[in-house]
């Protein structure tokens, strides 16, 4: 009988079983059913068709649902399937089965079936964990991207998950605080799970419990970007976590199409919520593969019991993410640029640098100046088609903050082992910060006056229009994506808000 027809008639059942019954027992008949079916069918498909034997079941059924051919079982197998398993579960398990491997590609995809926060069940006080990596710099390990509670965390171990039938094996982890908590309840934290050297081979996943026998409440696929990645190219960006229904329409396609002017590849976002425009924005940015977006909702009041929204958790699954992909990597805001004053991209002038100190730098620290919002606009931006704030705030403050102080950096992330928001907590041995004099480039930073009121205004300014150098470039890649996506997104609904948006 056709597994096709099979699929379809027990569909909605299979999806309404699915949710009613995602429970641990399940998950572990499930698991040894996919493994007991994929040797059954091994077994099955080796006698059938010798030739196309580098298949397995599983790719055989998605290429079936990829081509939308059938995969006609023979009838002696239909029989033995019968015997072992209802249709329905056949169901489920198919489909469960494509959901995992959707996850596998949405996970390069950055769509919302990757990584997430989830929770460790058993623990005396809250304790998440959001993504795993496997890291072999100084010990070989695998980091788990955690949040917990600042003191005395609750001890957690590690079980790993492998391929190819080898039990799991569990170890005792090491909680490692990450030291930007601003004396919260809650921190952001690295689990560390040591990989001992006898294990021939590496997990594809990992749980963290909090004992021996504890129930399974997490699953996370343990990434090895290295393996994955052929070599680390160019720059990605990664910002916070996007909350308060973020949608800046203007300022967040404008922050996005500077940074790629200035040779930015690819940007690394964290929805924790977003607004309808700018969602519908970033949906068209991660379909041309531009732009990975993880889901960001954690389970602990913001401000309150960690800083907002567990942002040292985010830069520090960025700094991870981006690892052996891309070479140079800028931790920012939607309200700040890293401007090159001397080079006409951060390509060129990250070329620049890296030739001064090949091997010592770790990264690149940007002293920070203010462009106040309260401050008039330029009188050359009127005749703007578009209000773009880089190019209509064109004041700041003559004053430049000392590195370290509201800095932002651009990392090399093989060499940086624990991020912070202004500077890098912990490099590689031997690697270290580079300042960068202002000269060369620093961070534009568009806002109000930090401490409130107006009481900034009267400080002393210069006009600073490096940004003209790129107008023309900028105000055409910023009306086209308007333009392009505008049927799509239906901006028309906001139109008269892009220009109270922007002018703040
Ligand atoms: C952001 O997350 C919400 C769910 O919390 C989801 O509905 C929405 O599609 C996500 N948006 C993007 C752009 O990923
Ligand atoms: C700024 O300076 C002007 C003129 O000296 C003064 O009138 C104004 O009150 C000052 N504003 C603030 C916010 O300090
Ligand atoms: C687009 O926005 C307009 C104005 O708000 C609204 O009337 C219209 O229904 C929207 N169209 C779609 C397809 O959402």
């Amino acid at each position: 009988m056709p597994i096709r027809r099979r699929i379809q008639s027990g569909k909605m059942a299979g999806i309404n079983r699915i949710n009613d019954r995602r429970n641990k027992s399940f998950y572990f008949v499930l698991m040894f059913m996919l493994f007991f079916l994929s040797i059954l069918f091994t077994e099955i498909f080796f006698v059938e068709e010798n030739a196309s034997m580098e298949f397995s079941f599983f790719e055989r059924l998605r290429w079936k649902k990829d081509t939308n051919k059938e995969i006609v079982l023979p009838p002696h197998v239909a029989r033995e399937l019968a015997q072992v398993i209802t249709e329905e579960d056949l169901d489920i398990i198919v489909n469960l089965y494509y959901d995992s491997q959707q996850d596998e590609d949405d996970e390069l995809l950055g769509s919302k079936n990757a990584d997430h926060w989830q929770s460790v069940r058993g623990t005396k006080d809250k304790f998440f964990v959001f993504s795993a990596y496997l890291d072999d710099r100084r010990v070989r390990l695998v980091r788990v991207i955690a949040a917990a509670r600042t003191r005395n965390a609750n001890k957690v171990m590690c079980k790993f998950w492998f391929a190819g039938g080898y039990p799991p094996v569990t170890v005792p982890a090491f909680n490692k605080l990450i030291q930007e908590n601003w004396n919260l309840k809650y921190s952001a934290y690295f689990v560390l799970c040591p990989l001992s050297k006898g294990l021939s081979t590496l997990p594809e996943r990992v749980s963290i419990i909090s004992s021996e026998n504890a129930e399974i409440t997490n699953w996370l696929v343990v990434h090895n970007n290295k393996k994955d990645s052929t070599s680390s190219q160019g720059i990605a960006v990664c910002v916070k976590p996007m909350h308060y229904s973020y949608n800046k329409l203007l300022n967040f396609i404008e922050f996005i199409e500077l940074n790629r002017i200035f040779g930015a590849q690819h940007f690394v976002l964290y929805n924790n919520t977003i607004g309808h425009d700018v969602a519908c924005v970033m949906r068209q940015y991660m379909a041309n593969g531009m732009m990975t977006v993880l889901p960001w909702k954690l389970d602990l009041v913001s401000q309150k019991e960690i800083r907002t929204e567990g942002l040292f958790a985010a830069l520090n699954d960025c700094l991870y993410r981006t690892m052996y992909r891309f070479r140079f990597v800028l931790m920012i805001d939607f309200d700040e640029f890293i401007v090159p004053h001397k080079s006409e991209s951060l390509i060129e002038m990250l070329g620049f640098l890296i030739n001064k100190k090949p091997a010592k730098t770790g990264a690149y620290s940007f002293q920070n100046s203010f462009f106040y919002l309260q401050w008039p606009k330029d009188p050359k931006s009127s005749s703007l088609p578009l209000h773009l704030v880089t190019l209509e705030r064109t004041m700041r403050k003559l004053k430049f903050h000392p590195h370290k102080q509201r800095s932002k950096c651009i990392v090399l992330p093989e060499r940086v082992v624990e991020m912070g928001n202004h500077f890098v907590w912990e490099f590689l041995p031997g690697r270290a910060m580079v300042d960068i004099p202002s000269s060369i480039g620093f961070l534009h930073h568009y806002r109000i006056c930090e401490f409130g009121g107006n009481d900034c205004i009267n400080t002393t300014s210069v006009v600073d229009r490096r940004i003209y150098r790129w107008k023309d470039q900028l105000v055409q890649a910023v009306q086209t994506r308007l333009r392009n996506w505008d049927f799509v997104c239906n901006f028309s609904a906001v139109s008269s808000d892009i220009n109270i948006n922007i002018s703040h």
